[in-house]
């Protein structure tokens, strides 16, 4: 089965180091794998060593490159230092962030507790201020520097049972235009990918399980999930220099999801 990473050289991130939060497992996962397979050394970060130590063992196997798993909390400002510092110990420097460490569940706005709330704000919205704002001095050592941050579609119109998860993926698009701004005249480039529905994740088991799937593949104009590879894919070529003059941009991976409506109850035949 063909990749959608065949098309890059094998080449076109060598030289680039990665530190990826929520990168022991799903897309994120994905997302190192391809920047080893295509050169860059990466460090991946999340809570659970056991899980990181597995994950990066398995991806320094199939590809060659330093990775390395250090575990730490996105919410805690000490341990994200402490991620960030062995990133540069053992790899020599950092010159990209992928912020992808996210909670979820499905509950509804009106029998959400405010830690449910509060506890999704700060892992996905907060944990990605945390992580950019720390990384930020490598980064502008470094140059030609990345912060990459994973949000969703959620928020861009209203989502049943999702308020704590739209209202954090709409900080992080803010985020990436803000940090656009300030940060460009430093070297360092920030865009965001917003995926739609991809198959086989934590995410979609959380969000769609069993039936409603099907309803939702009705409403994709590709009539699929997305695939892993497909986000890794477009992390890859906003780390690499054809992107050179992207920055600020978030670029939704969602087989046109977000852009159909199923106006006056029609079907998309
Ligand atoms: C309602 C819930 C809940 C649920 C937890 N809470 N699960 N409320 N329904 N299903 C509430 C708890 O009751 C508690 O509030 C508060 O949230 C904190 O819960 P903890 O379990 O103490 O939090 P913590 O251990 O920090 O775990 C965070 C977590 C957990 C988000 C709750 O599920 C987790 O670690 N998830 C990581 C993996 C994950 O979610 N992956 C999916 C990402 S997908 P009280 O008031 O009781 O103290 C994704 C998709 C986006 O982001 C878009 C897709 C289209
Ligand atoms: P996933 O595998 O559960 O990824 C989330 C990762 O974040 C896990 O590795 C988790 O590891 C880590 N994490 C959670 N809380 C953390 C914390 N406090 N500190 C550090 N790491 C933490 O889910 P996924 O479905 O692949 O989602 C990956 C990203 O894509 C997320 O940003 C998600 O919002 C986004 N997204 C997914 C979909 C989809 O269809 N799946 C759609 C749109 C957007 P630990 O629990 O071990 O810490």
């Amino acid at each position: 089965m063909p990749s959608p990473l065949d098309v890059f050289r094998g080449d076109v991130l060598a030289g680039h180091v990665a530190l990826v939060t929520g990168g022991g497992s799903g897309i994120c996962r994905g997302i190192a794998a391809a920047y080893a397979r295509l050169g860059a050394d990466v460090c991946i970060v999340s809570r659970k060593q056991d899980v990181l130590d597995a994950a990066a063992a398995e991806i320094r196997a199939a590809t060659g490159r330093k990775v390395i798993g250090v575990a730490a909390d996105v919410r805690k400002p000490d341990e994200v230092a402490r991620a960030i510092a062995t990133t540069i110990e053992q790899l020599g420097k950092l010159d990209t962030v992928v912020n992808g460490a996210a909670g979820n569940f499905l509950a509804p706005a009106a029998g959400l507790s405010p830690n449910g709330f509060r506890t999704v704000i700060d892992i996905d919205l907060n944990g990605t201020f945390n992580v950019a704002r720390a990384a930020f001095e490598a980064l502008q050592k470094a140059g030609d520097s990345l912060v990459l941050n994973i949000s969703a579609t959620l928020h861009y119109h209203g989502t049943p049972l999702q308020i704590h998860a739209s209202a954090a993926k709409a900080g992080v698009d803010a985020i990436t235009k803000n940090l656009a701004v300030e940060w460009g005249t430093f070297g360092i480039r920030v865009c965001g990918i917003a995926p739609g529905p991809i198959a086989e994740t934590e995410g979609m088991k959380r969000l769609a399980p069993g039936e409603i799937d099907k309803k939702m593949m009705a409403g994709i104009p590709a009539r699929r999930f997305g695939t892993i590879d497909e986000i890794a894919a477009a992390a890859v070529f906003l780390r690499s220099p054809a992107a050179a003059y992207v920055t600020g941009h978030v670029l939704v991976v969602d087989g046109g999801h977000c852009v159909a409506t199923p106006a006056l109850g029609m079907s998309f035949g």
